[in-house]
């Protein structure tokens, strides 16, 4: 096994913190809980954090909601967090979007659960220009921490999503029922009408409705259950993508949340690649097809309004320990954003990811002189046999390993596994054809490793928390070609 260390001559704009940590890593460094906090990846300034909400392009701005509790650092009070940024790398935070509130009828607490934002073009009557923001969220009802009942509720901004307010009709879609959820809108050109999925998760139904002006609803199709049911399906979202490799054609992809490809204990996610017809989804996929290999990419949605390009980001954590993980004042993260495809492959049609690209500007070399641990990408080559090892340590290692087809990612021994019984894991993906190599592209940012590989046919996602420092190592049958490091 050869160790690289990396040492650099940080600038100063990197700041006092790093410098210490780098100067004291080669003792055993004192780690803090900020220092799990991811750079480039969106965290809440403070608090908890689960799905993604609202994505949406609009006036310049990447408007990110997320389902927050603004009292904590557990899951509770679920209310939407808000953030924009013009690089989806870098996200200025902005105050609270929609808070939880009493229900007008009964008094009792209306949780904000997840959903959508769409530009809309005053279809809805509520825009006081020429166009306003209109979000559609899950309206979850409770009493004493019991789930009564979920309808969706619509509420619109007139000011790029700064401030907020409550339709006074709501609840705009209410079938009756405690489960009933993450309604995920957008607009379907070629019937000129808005089309809402929203899931009844223990039915492993999605429910297709169309609206003309966002507020009316009619109901016009189901689909499922199908594919994975063993778990309840959340999260639903729907878009065409190109499939790259076959001229001028295009699929429709249907994503949902729900079991993990190693059975119920975890979530995780899948997709159907089929044909949508302005009305019905209809597909011939039999066998359930995954997003993501890894423990930690969950509640994935794509942005609305963004020209040629669908770009996902899903909440990167798992609800087997959630409300565990060892982050301190924070808790949860968001993916880097991920671009979606598909390509023709010999299986048939599959989903392809690539990651958004950060610019040269952002990045720096990595020097392999030093103990390192942070936030760096590598391109690496694997043969059969093949390891590639992170924060390597005394104690720890977290390590990627390809061998008979199998690309595997293993945190057993990475450290501390204590927080949760559930957390220490190690996930595999077969690739199809079992080849002789394999590229990864791996972006590790502080507690967070997102791996590609196959031309992005295959996606692993995990969190990591190392005690200590450590060092990036590999064998004999590993090749790293590219490398970086986080510049800021
Ligand atoms: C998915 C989910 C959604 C729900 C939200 C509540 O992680 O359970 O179904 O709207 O989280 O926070």
């Amino acid at each position: 096994m050869r160790m690289i260390n990396l040492k650099k001559t940080w600038p100063i704009a990197v700041g006092i913190l790093l410098a210490g940590m780098m100067s004291c890593s080669k003792k055993e460094p004192a780690m803090t809980a900020e220092r799990y906090r991811p750079r480039f990846h969106f965290t809440p300034p403070a608090n908890w954090t689960n799905d993604p909400n609202g994505l949406v392009f609009y006036a310049g701005e990447y408007h990110l909601f997320y389902q927050h509790n603004p009292h904590g650092t557990t899951w509770g009070h679920m209310s939407w967090g808000h953030a924009v940024s013009t690089d989806l790398l870098h996200w200025e935070h902005l105050p609270i979007a929609i808070r939880e509130y009493p229900d007008p009828a009964t008094g009792d607490s209306t949780m904000v659960f997840s959903g959508t934002v769409v530009v809309d073009n005053n279809s809805s009557g509520l825009c006081t220009g020429p166009d306003c923001l209109v979000a559609i969220f899950t309206s979850h009802v409770h009493k004493g921490g019991a789930g009564l009942r979920q309808h969706q509720s619509l509420a619109f901004s007139n000011d790029r999503g700064r401030t907020w307010q409550l339709y006074d009709k709501n609840p705009i879609l209410d079938i009756q029922r405690k489960d009933f959820r993450d309604p995920k809108v957008f607009w379907h050109a070629a019937t000129s009408r808005w089309i809402m999925l929203a899931v009844v998760p223990d039915l492993f139904k999605v429910q297709f409705y169309a609206s003309a002006n966002l507020r009316e609803w009619n109901l016009l199709s189901e689909f499922g259950s199908a594919g994975d049911t063993a778990r309840i399906w959340e999260c639903p979202d729907l878009f065409s993508l190109p499939v790259t490799n076959e001229a001028s054609t295009s699929k429709w992809v249907l994503s949902l949340s729900g079991s993990h490809p190693q059975g119920p204990t975890y979530v995780g996610m899948q997709y159907f690649i089929g044909d949508f017809d302005g009305t019905t989804f209809t597909t011939t996929q039999t066998q359930p097809r995954y997003v993501d290999y890894g423990k930690d990419f969950y509640a994935g949605i794509v942005f609305n309004n963004v020209a040629d390009k669908s770009i996902m980001l899903g909440w990167v954590n798992n609800w087997a320990y959630a409300n565990d993980i060892p982050t301190g004042s924070w808790r949860g993260a968001m993916s880097l954003p991920r671009m979606l495809s598909l390509a023709q492959t010999p299986e048939g049609v599959r989903l392809k990811q690539e990651f958004w690209p950060i610019p040269d500007t952002l990045k720096m070399p990595i020097d392999w002189e030093e103990i390192f641990s942070g936030s760096f990408g590598l391109e690496a080559t694997l043969e059969d046999g093949g390891t590639l090892e992170l924060f390597k340590a005394e104690t720890q290692t977290t390590q990627i390993h390809y061998e008979n087809g199998q690309l595997s990612l293993d945190r057993l021994k990475s450290q501390p596994l204590h927080f949760h019984p559930l957390f220490s894991s190690r996930e595999t993906v077969d690739i199809a054809g079992r080849p002789a190599a394999i590229t990864l592209q791996v972006v590790v940012d502080q507690s967070i490793i997102e791996i590609l590989t196959a031309d992005g046919l295959y996606a692993i996602t995990n969190q990591v928390f190392p005690e200590t420092n450590g060092r990036i190592a590999i064998n004999a049958r590993t090749r790293i070609a590219k490398s970086w490091q986080w510049r800021q």
